[in-house]
């Protein structure tokens, strides 16, 4: 098993290109199942999710060539089986039921079961598939989900859903009828499915807002789409920039859509430029303590609190982070303590008393953002720190590490000593 070794104290200084958006691509790559045909989608992330996804539609059936561009082949799907072994190691699998059931009347898909950041179910998405027409069955661990013909519904979610608006919108595009999501998740990278949606011929509307409308065709056609980029790569490397208090000109940023995590990062003291597709993140002074609630977009993301976290326990006071979003996602917490941060967690909220400096030894990733938040804590620590398990890392992140080293971090990945 690797693990990454951070010699704290470096400043970055330099110019980084953000990778395409995971979430975006997962679901892209999801959504060529809904026809045959040749699809090609640019711009994706070199990433283990990718590859579980890309093994995914390999196992349906399709064929899949390329990395950075990708060629999926969907004519041949010959099972409708999503299994346990993918499943389990990505959620986002579960996007595959979707489009199984609008294009073939039936699906397969493993639960996804639990997973480090809480229990995550999907009886939101089943719901909603009902509501459409169809039959869904949990029978040993797996949802079989039939149908004759999927009709067109309004779609009342209890509260947004990112997985659920897409696999719910993807299934939309060829049921009879139109279908209204409502309190729809309003995610940049559902907008980036709808584009690429729409470029097979799907009539969407709304996607952005929390209505979204789809109005039923009979055919699509093959996508050809370039993926967004990856805003949460993007708040990473702000992080990185300010925890180290040096300066970073960050490219490929899909700024439009990080208000809130910009709008946070200056509150705590972080000089950010904006330009049309790129930031200039620098600091001038102390880092300043603040209160973060994550949200559905366009709150504070989820995905960013970890990394802010290890930001703030440099800060000058105390700050109060409130997670609604996943429960148990504090996971981290307690390897930011042993480097000498102050967190104490209560309920879904952490209280995180400022320290002036965070000291380097060997902590554990227990997840994909926990894993960069320790590498960004790692970056400002004194002395070495050994990040280990980071298969986490890889799940979600580009190459991290040769961003970071690009930019003068002293880091590196080795093979872990066994103990
Ligand atoms: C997606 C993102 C993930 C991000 C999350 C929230 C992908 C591949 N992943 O995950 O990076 O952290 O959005 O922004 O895009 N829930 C239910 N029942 C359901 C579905 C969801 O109770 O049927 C709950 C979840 O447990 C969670 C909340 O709703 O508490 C939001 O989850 P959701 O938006 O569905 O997250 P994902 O789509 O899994």
């Amino acid at each position: 098993m690797d693990c990454i070794v951070v010699q704290g104290g470096k400043k970055l200084s330099g110019e980084v290109t953000v990778s395409g958006a995971k979430n975006s691509a997962l679901a892209i790559m999801a959504a060529t199942l809904l026809t045959g045909g040749t699809h090609r989608i640019a711009g994706v992330p070199a990433l283990r999710d990718i590859t579980t996804m890309k093994r995914l539609l390999g196992h349906l059936g399709a064929g899949v060539e390329g990395s950075d561009q990708l060629e999926i082949v969907t004519d041949a799907i010959e099972t409708f089986e999503a299994p346990y072994d993918l499943v389990k190691t990505m959620r986002a699998s579960f996007l595959v039921l979707g489009p199984l059931v609008a294009r073939f009347g039936r699906a397969v898909v493993s639960l996804p079961g639990g997973c480090a950041i809480g229990v995550r179910p999907v009886d939101m998405h089943i719901k909603a598939f009902e509501a459409m027409g169809v039959t869904v069955a949990i029978d040993k661990g797996y949802v079989h989900a039939a149908c004759d013909e999927l009709k067109g519904a309004r779609i009342l979610f209890d509260m947004p859903t990112v997985g659920g608006t897409e696999n719910i919108m993807m299934a939309a595009t060829l049921a009879k009828g139109t279908t209204v999501i409502e309190n729809a998740a309003r995610e940049p990278e559902i907008v980036d499915l709808a584009c690429a949606l729409r470029n097979m011929g799907a009539r969407i509307e709304g996607d952005g807002t929390d209505r979204i409308t789809i109005q039923g065709v009979r055919e699509l056609t093959p996508l050809s789409h370039t993926v967004m980029p990856d805003r949460i790569e993007a708040g990473t490397l702000m992080v990185a920039a300010g925890i180290t208090g040096g300066t970073v000109v960050i490219k490929n940023c899909p700024v439009p859509v990080m208000g809130s995590t910009i709008d946070k990062l200056r509150e705590i003291g972080l000089i950010i430029e904006e330009g049309q597709n790129e930031l200039r993140v620098s600091r001038n002074g102390a880092l300043r303590h603040v209160e973060v609630t994550t949200n559905p977009h366009p709150g504070f993301p989820t995905d960013m609190q970890a990394q802010i976290m290890a930001l703030l326990t440099l800060a000058d006071g105390t700050s109060i982070i409130r997670e609604t979003i996943f429960e148990n996602r504090f996971i981290h917490v307690a390897e930011l303590d042993r480097m000498g941060a102050n967190i104490k967690v209560e309920h879904d909220t952490a209280i995180i008393a400022g320290a002036q400096t965070l000291q380097g030894t060997t902590v554990m990733a227990t997840d994909l953002r926990a894993s960069a938040s320790l590498i960004l804590a790692g970056l400002a620590a004194q002395g070495t720190t050994v990040v280990s398990r980071v298969y986490h890392l890889d799940r979600g992140y580009d190459r991290l590490e040769k961003k970071l080293q690009g930019l003068g971090a002293d880091i590196h990945r080795e093979k872990e000593k066994q103990q």
